[in-house]
């Protein structure tokens, strides 16, 4: 799968499904699940490294994740999922430089194709035209943008016809720098609809509402496996109760049982 498949499907009306993955075993779920993409998404902070934010990750935990999932999958490199990785925090803010340098480690370094960066500020949309001029595919992220958290808490997005006008303006101009996709996160539906209709690369959509091209989620809280589960992101199972009740029961057969000593086999002919 590669980026342009991705516009494909938009053009022919076929809807896009994205899920995280943040380890080998992760990403042969997802895979074999039939994603058409995966995005080791620097949500990986919280899910798998105890973090209380996405901004503490760094670049070469983002690549080391990023190589475990490519091992993960089980199919012929051709048969895979689009790999996204997420530029983690201040890996991309600081000039266009080092942000090319940063995203071209994740492509030499690993399997990912394109990388996925937070934002729209003029230095942000800059960034992404030199990416993409020098062969990075990237896909942008607007709404509630995580790596903002301190400014913007995770709160909806874009409530107000302003913000929503300043919105909308907002993903044409990542359209213009080159994205070759849209992640609208927790935006209200009617918006993200609007967005849809406005642009011709495909918007994958999270607590974004159904009139999207496609739909990605953390697979940790689909999978009921995170402590804090996002309002618009329900579980589809209890995973997190499953696996603590069937290590409990593990654990309390092993250390109700008595210890068996095996009685060696007899000899032959004794
Ligand atoms: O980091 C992440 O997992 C993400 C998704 C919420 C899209 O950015």
């Amino acid at each position: 799968m590669r980026p342009a498949d991705l516009i494909r499907f938009k053009q022919t009306g076929r809807s896009i499904t994205m899920l995280t993955a943040w380890d080998s075993l992760s990403a042969a779920w997802v895979e074999a699940a039939g994603a058409d993409a995966v995005l080791v998404g620097d949500s990986l902070a919280m899910v798998a490294l105890g973090h209380a934010t996405t901004l503490p990750v760094t670049l070469d935990q983002m690549l080391l994740h990023t190589q475990a999932v490519e091992r993960g999958f089980q199919s012929l490199p051709s048969a895979q999922p689009l790999l996204i990785s997420d530029l983690p925090f201040l890996s991309y803010q600081c000039g266009e430089d080092l942000a090319v340098q940063a995203a071209g480690k994740l492509l030499k370094e690993s399997s990912a194709a394109a990388v996925k960066l937070e934002g729209s500020e003029p230095e942000v949309v800059s960034v992404i035209n030199r990416l993409v001029r020098m062969g990075i595919p990237v896909m942008g992220h607007l709404g509630l943008t995580p790596q903002a958290v301190h400014r913007m808490g995770y709160r909806r997005q874009a409530e107000d016809p302003v913000s929503q006008e300043r919105l909308l303006s907002k993903a044409w101009e990542l359209e213009q720098a080159g994205c070759f996709s849209l992640v609208l996160e927790h935006v209200p539906a009617d918006l993200a609809g609007k967005v849809r209709r406005q642009l011709t690369i495909p918007v994958i959509g999270i607590g974004a509402g159904d009139d999207c091209d496609g739909q990605v989620r953390v697979t940790a809280d689909l999978l009921g496996l995170t402590a804090q589960q996002p309002p618009f992101s329900p579980a589809l199972l209890p995973g997190r109760e499953l696996f603590e009740q069937a290590l409990r029961n593990w654990v309390s057969q092993q250390s109700s049982a008595p210890p068996t000593t095996e009685e060696p086999p007899p000899e032959p002919g004794c």
